[in-house]
């Protein structure tokens, strides 16, 4: 089988999946996307088109469960492959609002699967978490560590594979790639697209920035009593552009053969919270002030990607640091301040 050409991409205007959208345009992809702007807004495909130079194929404003929508899509596009970003992911939410993860997250990935069924596409990029490790117990992560999530948005991700592994396993014409992605971070070079959080940032990088920036007072570091070298837990943060990277190169795969196969991305490289506070106070020479609070809760000390797989699979590895990550996170806050200010409509974000 040859790899896909026109490919719908779920979530599109996202964080991660407008990057794709700007890899595989970048590519040659005859790129579709559906997004219902729940976490982003319009304006950030303009600037993937603006960026690519091309056009995005067509972009159509859909909750990916609505079945009808999603259909009509369907019809009118040949497509040969999906990458399923469309999901909720704020972790503290997702405890708060269970119901709605699972519907949107599980419901959303089972509705997709069936508009994929009866159109005869069964190629898949599925955006699953290193979150579905939980607290695992140990700190370099391989894909065989078998999956604890500790919340209803990692339990929905590890649904969502489950439910994935059993279709290609009883429908073999299916092709399902997994990728559990540990930190992405960082933002497009041309500081035209990048991380948009809520208000305030649940992630470090994009409060970090903001700190910088000035826009908030000081960090709160989340525990300073880890068993790490500097107390502060660690993590493994991966550049988007590379974690678009590994998706366009999931692509070339989709025609190795049928069933599911699940990998890690991540850099397999630990960082602390001081080293990225360190880092980032380096590449935008300015103070980020920070004070020790108390661990956050559900919080582990190490994740950590074993990336072998993927690297002795495909022979993918990521190509940028934690420098690249802060530089470019710096670059986008700096020329968006107020991220795609205004127009964002954010109900899964937030409270
Ligand atoms: P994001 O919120 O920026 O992007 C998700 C996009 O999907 C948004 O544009 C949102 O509007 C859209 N969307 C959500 N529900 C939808 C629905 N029902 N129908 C149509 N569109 C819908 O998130 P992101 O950071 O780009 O994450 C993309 C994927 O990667 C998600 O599945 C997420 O769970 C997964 N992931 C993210 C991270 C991370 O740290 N960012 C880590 C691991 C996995
Ligand atoms: C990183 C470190 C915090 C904010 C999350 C999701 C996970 C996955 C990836 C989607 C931790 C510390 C943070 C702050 C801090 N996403 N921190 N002060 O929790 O590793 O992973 O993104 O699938 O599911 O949970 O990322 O960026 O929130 O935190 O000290 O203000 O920074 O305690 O050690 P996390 P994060």
């Amino acid at each position: 089988m040859s790899p896909p050409s026109t490919v719908l991409v779920t979530g599109g205007a996202g964080f991660i999946g407008s990057h794709a959208c700007v890899e595989l345009l970048d590519h040659g992809y005859e790129v579709i996307v559906v997004d219902d702007y729940s976490n982003s807004t319009p304006q950030v495909l303009t600037r993937v088109e603006r960026i690519a130079g091309r056009f995005v194929g067509a972009v159509y404003e859909l909750d990916i469960r609505d079945r009808r929508a999603l259909s009509a899509v369907f019809d009118r596009h040949a497509v040969d492959a999906v990458v399923h970003f469309a999901a909720y992911k704020a972790v503290g939410t997702s405890t708060r609002m269970p119901v709605e993860y699972y519907d949107a997250n599980v419901g959303g990935t089972t509705a997709l699967l069936r508009a994929m069924d009866e159109h005869g596409v069964h190629q898949l990029v599925f955006s699953s978490s290193c979150a579905v490790y939980g607290d695992a117990g140990h700190e370099r992560l391989d894909e065989t560590t078998p999956p604890r999530p500790t919340n209803p948005y990692a339990a929905s991700k590890w649904l969502c594979e489950q439910i994935l592994a059993d279709v290609c396993h009883r429908c073999p014409e299916y092709t399902v790639l997994s990728l559990r992605y540990f930190n992405p971070a960082g933002a497009h070079p041309s500081g035209l697209l990048g991380e948009d959080p809520p208000d305030p940032p649940e992630n470090l990088m994009p409060y970090v920035a903001q700190v910088a920036d000035g826009r908030r007072e000081r960090l709160h570091v989340f525990g300073n009593d880890y068993p790490t070298p500097d107390g502060t837990a660690i993590r493994d943060y991966l550049h988007v552009m590379d974690t678009v990277d590994a998706h366009r190169v999931a692509l070339d795969h989709l025609a190795d053969g049928p069933g599911m196969h699940v990998y890690n991305l991540g850099a397999g490289r630990g960082s602390s919270v001081l080293d990225v506070v360190t880092a980032f106070s380096e590449v935008s020479d300015r103070p980020v002030p920070y004070e020790f609070a108390p661990r956050r809760p559900g919080d582990v000390a190490t994740l950590v990607a074993d990336a072998s797989a993927v690297a002795h699979d495909w022979g993918w590895r990521p190509t940028l640091d934690l420098a690249d990550i802060c530089r470019d996170a710096w670059r986008f806050q700096q020329l968006n301040p107020n991220g795609y200010a205004g127009s964002a409509r954010r109900p899964n974000a937030k409270e």
